[in-house]
């Protein structure tokens, strides 16, 4: 899997072993992106109380994961649509076994799942949901099938669309192409982007973020590592069908803490541009010290996310996500 992602082959699992390659190595490394992703959505429209979600590519079901883990039991009612019915298959195996081990879904009734079994190329028609995901799927199709299963799912969208790929640098043009194309279709972006300007990042740089995630032993032994965390680059997009709340900018590089300073790079009003503060900005000395890539800023006027798991991961070069 690591090799296909290098050459920058998809990275579709097509047998039983990579599908459950899939699950331990790289599963829990896209369940902690699309909750992290989910997490802003939440941070901005903190009501929100979503009823019904549908899963676009959604693979062994792990944004439903993600989507109970942000936005506890509201999930009545789940649509996971996939081109591998053997992959859906394997999520709701995983899902029974966690109903019955797991204390959180011990007894739980909710929510009822529809499995469709499905290319999201020739889409069946698809009832409107107050939550729809496209993880890491978006990405694997070509330019032309990508946008027209954007339009599939912001189509079926009636509350918010969130969309995660991988955080590497070929996939930032497609990602604003397609926040563009959002737009068009009357879509609040309301993360990562602050405004509703043309994206400042050029040539070298690329939209991006990280999330740590705790490696368990078998983790750690299929992937050969000896970390007990990884970090986890993802780009995203949130849109939602009414406003909502927006920082005046978004933190885009992880903050340099230096001796009597922190140094902040910002995305505000269509422009990139550092931001020094030092320990004599008092309040805001102290919550530059706390932010971390990917909150909004001023931290006052941001609705961010408590910190979890995620620490201040470094920011580095195109790794694929798959070692
Ligand atoms: C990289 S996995 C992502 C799975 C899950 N969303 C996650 O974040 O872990 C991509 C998934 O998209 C599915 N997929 C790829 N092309 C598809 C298509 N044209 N229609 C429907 N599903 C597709 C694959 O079968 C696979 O399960």
């Amino acid at each position: 899997m690591a090799e296909r992602y290098r050459d920058g082959a998809t990275a579709m699992p097509d047998d039983e072993a990579r599908r459950i390659a899939y699950v331990v190595a790289r599963m829990p490394a896209t369940f902690a992106a699309v909750r992290a992703a989910l997490a802003r959505l939440a941070a901005a429209a903190p009501r929100l109380a979503p009823a019904s979600l549908l899963d676009l590519g959604a693979g062994p079901a792990t944004g439903l994961w993600a989507v109970e883990d942000v936005f506890g039991g509201s999930i009545a009612h789940a649509t996971l649509l996939d081109s591998d019915t053997a992959m859906l298959a394997l999520g709701t195996r995983l899902r029974e076994a966690a109903t019955h081990r797991a204390a959180p879904f011990q007894g739980a009734d909710r929510p009822r799942l529809d499995v469709v079994h499905a290319s999201l190329t020739r889409p069946p028609a698809l009832p409107p949901h107050d939550l729809v995901l496209c993880a890491y799927v978006l990405g694997e199709l070509d330019a032309r099938n990508a946008l027209e299963a954007l339009g599939t799912a912001w189509h079926a969208t009636s509350g918010a669309l969130v969309v995660v790929e991988p955080g590497w640098p070929r996939g930032h043009a497609r990602l604003m192409a397609w926040r563009s194309r959002l737009m068009e279709w009357g879509a609040h972006v309301i993360a990562p982007c602050p405004h509703d300007l043309g994206c400042p990042l050029e040539d070298d740089d690329w939209c991006h973020f990280a999330t740590r995630l705790e490696r368990t032993r078998l983790h750690r032994q299929v992937k050969d590592g000896s970390l007990g965390w990884e970090d986890e680059k993802f780009a995203y997009l949130v849109a939602t069908r009414a406003p909502a709340r927006r920082p005046p900018a978004r933190i885009i590089h992880p903050p340099r803490i230096e001796k009597g300073h922190v140094c902040l790079r910002l995305c505000r009003d269509g422009r990139a541009e550092p931001l020094v503060v030092s320990r004599r900005d008092g309040r805001s000395f102290k919550a530059a010290r706390k932010a971390r890539w990917g909150d909004g800023w001023p931290a006052h006027a941001a609705d961010d996310p408590p910190a979890r798991e995620t620490d201040s991961p470094a920011r580095g070069g195109d790794d694929p996500p798959a070692r």
